[in-house]
């Protein structure tokens, strides 16, 4: 294991440019760890550049207020949502075409327009996204916190709501504001997960978690309804509110249910949800059976059930598991990607890291899974928010891997379902 871990440290000495990427070795080796974009500070597509001067004067765009939070990918486009956490964010839902963009720093275009981005213009444009979802029936759900601000500087300009897109025609096909019940004084919701069941597109419900009101809550496509969920087990660990990332010492010991990521159907037909609050090393989880009934999520505290620990480093923000039932999540206090592959125990020895750096992956805030690829942006978020990003120096990263080259030699790749290295999935 030691033996493992210095080799680990001289690959990453090593990073070569290649066609204006850089590649970084990674933890176990095998697979590069593909820098796709980077960024010292966002910039955002404005017609021309007499606008985009006219909005810096008025202060409508000031660059250095942008941090990337969330990314997800549909065919062509690469999404990413920048909160309206300080004044001069023009957008909050953007995108980057891939077909334009192979590399490099390109600038963000809002998504999917910039009048739909208008702060405070509520029900008609969206204030601030973080987390976004898009399902396989080509429509991407975004929670609008309607917030501007973070911490105590937090103006509510609009009312928390749910919108869904149609990603054909970018058009919204749904917009559903939170019930009054549904959130409380210390609500902040910043992540979503989209269950898919048996029935199809129409079958579809979304998980919201309540970071700082602790609560989880649940919308029913089919029945344009919401309703809220409290557990202990959404509550942050007294004990894991300290953290040490990107060379600062911090404590955020009120943060609580954050992460989520949703098996593949079961035999009985639901999906298992997998959550854990931001302060703890926990993973917890629940079956759909239970959040898809409004009456037995009121009552069902047994049904939920205690993992294991991570460990020490074990910190996580965003997961995601992919239709074979694997799991990565963000270890930001190890600058890292971790896996778990479901087939297996949640215990340590099957948990592995995929990738780490320390310069490149300093606070992994988002990770997706895209037709084979893992998809993992990096911000630098405590330094943001306490401290400030050095814009001389690159501050934002996109990166990608073959989930099957991250998983290669790791205790990931050992599953009953051996089938899928050589399935067509992975092209
Ligand atoms: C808001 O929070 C900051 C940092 O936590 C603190 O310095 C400041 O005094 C707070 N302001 C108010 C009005 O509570
Ligand atoms: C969903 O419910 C809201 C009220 O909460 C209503 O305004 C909206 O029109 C409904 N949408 C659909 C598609 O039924
Ligand atoms: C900022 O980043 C640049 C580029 O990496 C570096 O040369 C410089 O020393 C940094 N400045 C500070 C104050 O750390």
């Amino acid at each position: 294991m030691f033996r493992k871990f210095l080799f680990v440290c001289f690959l990453f000495l090593g990073s070569e440019s290649v066609n204006g990427l850089q590649r970084w070795g990674t933890q176990f080796g095998q697979a590069p760890l593909l820098e796709r974009f980077f960024w010292k500070a966002l910039d955002f597509a404005y017609p021309d550049e007499a606008s985009r001067n006219f909005a810096m004067m008025r202060g409508e765009f000031i660059p250095e207020n942008a941090l990337p939070v969330g990314i997800e990918i549909w065919r062509n486009k690469l999404f990413v949502t920048v909160p309206r956490w300080r004044n001069g964010i023009p957008a909050t839902l953007n995108y980057i075409s891939l077909d334009t963009n192979r590399g490099g720093s390109p600038k963000l275009t809002p998504y999917p327009n910039w009048a739909q981005n208008k702060a405070g213009a509520c029900g008609s444009a969206i204030t601030t996204a973080y987390r976004i979802h898009v399902d396989v029936c080509d429509r991407l759900w975004v929670l609008d916190t309607g917030t501007i601000g973070i911490g105590n500087t937090t103006i509510q300009a609009c009312p928390y709501t749910l919108n869904v897109f149609d990603l054909t025609t970018d058009k919204i096909l749904r917009q559903y504001r939170l019930r009054a019940e549904d959130i409380n004084m210390n609500t902040f919701i910043a992540n979503i997960a989209v269950d898919l069941g048996k029935g199809g597109c129409e079958d579809a419900y979304a998980y919201m978690s309540d970071e700082l009101g602790y609560g989880l809550i649940v919308y029913s496509w089919e029945q344009n309804k919401s309703w809220r969920i409290t557990h202990s087990y959404f509550m942050p660990d007294p004990l894991a509110g300290d953290y040490n990332i990107g060379g600062l010492n911090f404590q955020w010991g009120e943060e609580g249910i954050f992460g989520m990521s949703l098996s593949p159907i079961a035999e009985n037909g639901y999906r298992t949800l997998f959550f854990h609050p931001l302060s703890s090393r926990r993973e917890f989880s629940i079956s759909t059976r239970i959040l898809r009934d409004e009456q037995l999520s009121q009552d069902s505290y047994h049904e939920f059930q205690v993992l294991p620990e991570r460990g020490p480093l074990g910190h996580c923000t965003s997961s995601v598991m992919d239709e074979n039932g694997l799991q990565f999540y963000n270890l930001i206090d190890q600058n890292a990607v971790g896996c778990w592959n479901s087939a297996l125990p949640y215990a340590a020895e099957n948990h592995a890291v995929v990738a780490r750096h320390d310069t490149a992956m300093i606070f992994p805030a988002d990770v997706k899974v895209n037709r084979g690829l893992l998809w993992v942006i990096s911000d630098k978020m405590p330094v943001f928010l306490l401290s400030t990003l050095n814009y001389t120096d690159v501050n934002f990263r996109i990166l990608t891997m073959p989930v099957r080259d991250a998983i290669a030699g790791t205790v990931c790749e050992n599953s009953p379902w051996g089938y899928v290295s050589n399935s067509l999935w992975w092209k």
